[in-house]
C-alpha cells in the first residue's frame, strides 16, 4: 500500500475516504507544527506528501525522498515548495486554487474596512477600559466609499476584491504581468503602472504569488511613493513587503495604516516591531478560513492524491 504522511492533524471525515486506499501517517496535532527535521524523517518512506504552507519542502528534501510521487499542497500559493526541483525529479506537484477565492477576497475586504475604519484598535481601547469620553476627532479614519483602490496582482482573488470595491463606488486600479483587458472593458478596472498605482491609490492590496519577482516588490522607494493618507493590504505572502521599511514607514506617518494577513515570519514572533504600532491590524493568515472552503480544499488535495495513485491526470497540477 502507498503511504501518504499528512502534516497536521485533520478532520477525520477529510481524511476518511483515503483510508481504505492507503496507509496514512497524520502528524498529531493541528497546532503544533512539524519542525524541518521532524518533516525529513517522517517522510522517509512515503510516496505522498500533504502539506501544509507552513511546511517547506526544499530541493534537499525533495532529494532525500527518493519514493515520493506527489506533494500536494493545502492552499493556492506554493512558495513553500521547490518546484523547480520537484520536476526535475518526477515529483507531482499540486495546489487548491479557486475554491477560495471568494473567501479570501471577502478577508481582504474585511481587513481594508478594518483598517480603514480602526476598529481593532477601538475594540481593544473599548475592551481594556480607556473609552472615557466621546469627542469628535476620536477613531476618525478612513472612508473607503468613492476612494481609488490599486490592487497589484489582478488574478483569481485581486479581481474578487475588484469586484467587492464596486459595490463601495471605488475607482479600480490594477497593476499586473499581464493586462486584464476583458476585466476592464467588463468592470471598468484601470490598468497602471506600478509607480503610478502606488501614487494615485488611497488604498493599495497586494494579490501577487511571492516569486524572485515579487520579493522585495514593496520596499522603501515605493512606501515613500504612497500617499501619507494611504493604507496598504497584504493578504499575499510576507516577504513582498520589506517589512522593516514598512515599520519605518508607519513609525514616521510617512503612510497611514497596513493590514496584514501574512508575515515574512509565521507564525509571527511577538518581538516583530510591527505588532506594537496601534496603525497596523494584524491577524494570523486566515484569509480562506471559512468552515465550507478550507473543507473544499482539503477535497482537492484529496482527490488529487488519489487522481496521482491511479494514473491520472489531477487536477490543479502546479509541475
Ligand atoms: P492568481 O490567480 O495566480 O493571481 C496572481 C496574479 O499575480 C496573476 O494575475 C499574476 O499575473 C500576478 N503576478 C504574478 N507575478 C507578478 C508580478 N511580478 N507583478 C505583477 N503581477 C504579478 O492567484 P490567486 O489565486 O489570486 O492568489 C494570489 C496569491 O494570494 C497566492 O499566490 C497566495 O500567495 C495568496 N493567498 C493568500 C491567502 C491568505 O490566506 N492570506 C489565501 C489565498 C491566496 P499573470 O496574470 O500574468 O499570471
Ligand atoms: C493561502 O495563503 C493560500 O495560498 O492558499
Amino acid at each position: 500500500m502507498n503511504k501518504i504522511l499528512i502534516t497536521r492533524k485533520l478532520p477525520d471525515e477529510v481524511v476518511k475516504p483515503l483510508k481504505d486506499k492507503f496507509e496514512i501517517k497524520m502528524w498529531h496535532s493541528d497546532d503544533v507544527q512539524m519542525t524541518y527535521e521532524e518533516l525529513k524523517s517522517e517522510a522517509k518512506d512515503v510516496q505522498a506528501i500533504w502539506t501544509m504552507l507552513s511546511d517547506k519542502v526544499d530541493r534537499a528534501l525533495i532529494e532525500s525522498l527518493p519514493n515520493l510521487k506527489v506533494i500536494s499542497n493545502l492552499g493556492v500559493g506554493y512558495n513553500n515548495i521547490d518546484v523547480e526541483a520537484a520536476k526535475e525529479h518526477g515529483v507531482i506537484v499540486t495546489n487548491t486554487p479557486g475554491v477560495l477565492t471568494e473567501t479570501t477576497a471577502d478577508l481582504t475586504f474585511s481587513l481594508l474596512l478594518a483598517s480603514a475604519r480602526r476598529i481593532t484598535e477601538a475594540e481593544r481601547d473599548l475592551r481594556a477600559g480607556f473609552w472615557k469620553s466621546r469627542s469628535p476627532m476620536q477613531y476618525t479614519g478612513m472612508d473607503v466609499f468613492g476612494a481609488t483602490l490599486g490592487i497589484i496582482g489582478m488574478g483569481r482573488i485581486g479581481e474578487a476584491v475588484a469586484r467587492r470595491a464596486k459595490g463601495f463606488d471605488m475607482n479600480v486600479l490594477y497593476h499586473n504581468r499581464t493586462r486584464k483587458i476583458e476585466a476592464e472593458k467588463e468592470f471598468g478596472f484601470t490598468y497602471a503602472e506600478l509607480d503610478a498605482l502606488l501614487q494615485e491609490s488611497d488604498f493599495i492590496v497586494l494579490l501577487t504569488p511571492l516569486t524572485p519577482e515579487t520579493k522585495g516588490l514593496i520596499g522603501e522607494r515605493e512606501l515613500d511613493l504612497m500617499k501619507e493618507t494611504a493604507t496598504i493590504i497584504n493578504v499575499a505572502r510576507g516577504g513582498i513587503i520589506d517589512e522593516k521599511a514598512l515599520y519605518d514607514a508607519l513609525k514616521t506617518n510617512k503612510i497611514w495604516a497596513a493590514g496584514l494577513d501574512v508575515f515574512e515570519t509565521e507564525p509571527v514572533p511577538m518581538d516583530n516591531p510591527l505588532l506594537t504600532l496601534p496603525n497596523v491590524t494584524v491577524l494570523p493568515h486566515i484569509g480562506s478560513a471559512s468552515v465550507r472552503t478550507r473543507l473544499a480544499m482539503m477535497q482537492m488535495n484529496v482527490e488529487a492524491i488519489e487522481a496521482v495513485f491511479e494514473n491520472k491526470e489531477p487536477e490543479n497540477r502546479v509541475v
